[in-house]
């Protein structure tokens, strides 16, 4: 086995879970609870503290998909005149279209301080609209996979 491919897959595979995983736990858990919390100087300082160890593990595990992203792109890249190429090619950039506009979502509801405030207003819109990605994300990346 080579380990470097593996290691890249493994990672990717693993941010994957702990963004996609940790979205959801937001979304259907965490957020509705501090919401009940009401808005207390307690349940204000709760959110923060979300917001602040929330923005670590995303910041990272961003990196650490575009980075092994790359690599996964150049390891499974299809020789020219493939079957599937052309097809594969399409998934792909309509992935990171779709990452992109997922990350950028997540960049800018965890910046530090008040801004961006197009995105902090409208916080629950912007968590829903990248649940959606998120599933289509990995709708794509298993479609790909399928091609090989
Ligand atoms: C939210 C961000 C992302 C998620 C949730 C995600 C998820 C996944 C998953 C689940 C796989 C399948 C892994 C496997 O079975 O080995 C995969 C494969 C892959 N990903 Fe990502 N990924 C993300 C971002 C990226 C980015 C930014 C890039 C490129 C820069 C990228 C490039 C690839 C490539 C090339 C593959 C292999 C596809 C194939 O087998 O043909 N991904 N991704």
């Amino acid at each position: 086995m080579q380990w470097l491919p593996y290691l890249s897959r493994y990672i990717h595979v693993l941010m994957a879970v702990l963004a996609v995983g940790g979205l959801f736990f937001l979304w259907r858990v965490t957020l509705p609870a501090l919401a009940a919390a009401g808005e207390s100087e307690a349940a204000a300082a709760a959110r923060r503290l979300v917001v602040r160890r929330w923005r670590m593990i995303l910041w990272h595990a961003i990196v650490l998909l575009l980075v092994t992203g790359v690599y996964n792109a150049y390891l499974n890249w299809p020789p020219r005149g493939a079957p599937g190429g052309p097809t594969w090619h399409m998934l792909f950039g309509i992935k990171m279209i779709l990452a992109g506009g997922l990350f950028v979502i997540g960049i800018a509801l965890t910046w530090p301080g008040q801004g961006p405030a197009f995105f902090k207003r409208r916080a629950g819109l912007f968590i829903r609209v990248n649940v959606v990605l998120a599933l289509a994300v990995v709708a794509l990346a298993s479609a790909m996979k399928m091609l090989h």
